[in-house]
């Protein structure tokens, strides 16, 4: 396997517990990703860590950059990626407090860019997303949980929504009907750049309040941050316990989801398409950063 790579959400901007070695900004040919790269150690394995809000949590779910992100972590060589998210929960095993591991992803959101193929002078291709997350990092989230002697809810779908508002009720109830567990508002595209680009993906959720209409209190953001501070304790002491056993995943069908002749014309045509681009504009992207 490559790198381990962690997609730090709301509650989690930075890890306590991450030995820090180095940060390094990653040119991409989207653009910024949502801040530089952080390579350290955790538990003695190396990981990268990237916070998809940003390192101060100004970058909204739908202005992060998902397409910079996952390439910039692809370029580096992370492999495997466990992205934490904090979510409403729906049904009666998703109380407030919940660790949960999902299984399965529906994307509401809308007009964000969520594909690395553009057509042009890219391929169009139509990846098999009918399983959307890695079962091996999946199991190890379990797994590491239950060494750590902690519950963590083996299955859900993730329900991903534009945001940034809330639900209204009515689409909550829409979304269970539609077979949705939990709700966030970043799950999509990441998923999907994840996977078109060949890398292990998996979510692993934090339920910070009852999602909108499945209580009779209002969702207020002191209630949501009381939840995630002791939440994001546990999803610490998991990820320390997950990154070790990354390190066997048998080999999967994650990266085959595009075939290695598509994913070297992918790469090629994007270095190319970023070699082309006049180079007022290439610095216009990199402003006030280094380079890789
Ligand atoms: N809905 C969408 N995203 C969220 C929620 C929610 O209720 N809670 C935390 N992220």
């Amino acid at each position: 396997m490559g790198i381990a790579g962690i997609i730090g959400g709301s509650g989690l901007t930075r890890l306590e517990n991450l030995e820090i070695l180095y940060q390094r900004i990653i040119r991409t040919p989207f653009g910024e990703a949502s801040g530089p790269l952080t390579f350290g150690r955790l538990e003695g394995h190396e990981v990268v860590f990237l916070a998809r809000h940003g390192y101060g949590h100004t970058i909204p779910p739908h202005r992060v950059n998902y397409r910079a992100n996952i390439w910039a972590l692809h370029h580096v060589g992370v492999s495997h990626v466990v992205a934490v998210a904090a979510v409403g929960g729906i049904g009666a095993r998703m109380p407030s407090g919940s660790l949960c591991a999902p299984d399965q992803l529906i994307d509401y959101t809308h007009g964000r860019p969520s594909t690395f193929f553009e057509g042009g002078e890219e391929p169009v291709v139509h990846i098999d997303f009918t399983d959307p997350y890695c079962p091996n990092i999946r199991s190890r989230l379990l797994q590491a949980a239950g060494l750590q002697g902690l519950g963590m809810v083996d299955g859900g779908t993730y329900a991903a929504t534009q945001g940034p508002r809330l639900e209204t009720a009515a689409e909550v109830r829409r979304i269970e009907r539609d077979g949705g567990d939990v709700v966030g508002m970043t799950g999509a595209p990441e998923a999907v750049l994840a996977r078109e680009i060949g890398m292990c993906y998996a979510p692993l959720a934090l339920v910070v309040n009852p999602a909108a209409g499945k209580s009779c209190e209002p969702i207020t953001m002191q209630a949501i941050n009381d939840v995630m501070h002791e939440g994001m304790e546990r999803v610490r002491q998991v990820l320390a316990s997950t990154v070790p056993l990354l390190g066997d995943c048998p080999p999967c069908a994650c990266g085959a989801a595009v075939g290695p002749d598509v994913l070297r014309a992918l790469r090629s045509g994007q270095e190319l398409a970023w070699k082309r681009r006049a180079p007022a504009k290439q610095e216009a992207d990199l402003a006030g950063s280094g380079s890789s």
